[in-house]
């Protein structure tokens, strides 16, 4: 009798270690991911730099109709990507620029914009 209840209490034991182990497992690994996620969105120095400089329009509108026309439309109003207009109020400046280098999403290519030149974009894009 005793002993089947000392047994008891040890898987029960057993099982709430384990159960603790998993939950700081799980713990940490989710603030590894945060930590990683916010430092990647923090110091990635080139979107700094974009975001540092003053964009010309006029000069984006040329880099979209020789880079971009071809997918988005002449006046970005979408082909075979999407219509670009009010494109920054459904995306932050930081995900636009990611989407223009990342290549994460094909057909789209992966693009490497000097930094003004991808500032003019960002700035062409704003006001649609
Ligand atoms: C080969 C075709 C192609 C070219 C060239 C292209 N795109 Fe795209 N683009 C796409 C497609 C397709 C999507 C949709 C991707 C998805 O979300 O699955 C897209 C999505 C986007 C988005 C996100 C739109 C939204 O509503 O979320 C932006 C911003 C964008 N493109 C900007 C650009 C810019 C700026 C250029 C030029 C430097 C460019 N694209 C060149 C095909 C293209």
């Amino acid at each position: 009798m005793t002993k089947v209840l000392l047994n008891n209490r040890l898987t029960e034991t057993g099982l709430f270690y384990k159960a603790a182990l998993i939950a700081l497992a799980v713990i940490l690994a989710s603030v590894l991911c945060a930590a990683s996620i916010y430092q990647f969105r923090r110091v990635d120095p080139y979107v700094q730099d974009v975001l540092s400089l003053t964009g010309d329009s006029v000069q984006g509108q040329i880099i979209f109709q020789l880079n971009c026309a071809g997918c988005h439309g002449v006046s970005a109003d979408g082909l075979v990507g999407p219509n670009l207009h009010h494109v920054s109020s459904r995306k932050s400046p930081t995900r636009i620029i990611r989407q223009v280098i990342s290549g994460d999403t094909p057909p789209m290519p992966q693009f490497q914009p000097s930094s003004q030149a991808m500032a003019d974009l960002l700035e062409y894009l704003n006001r649609l």
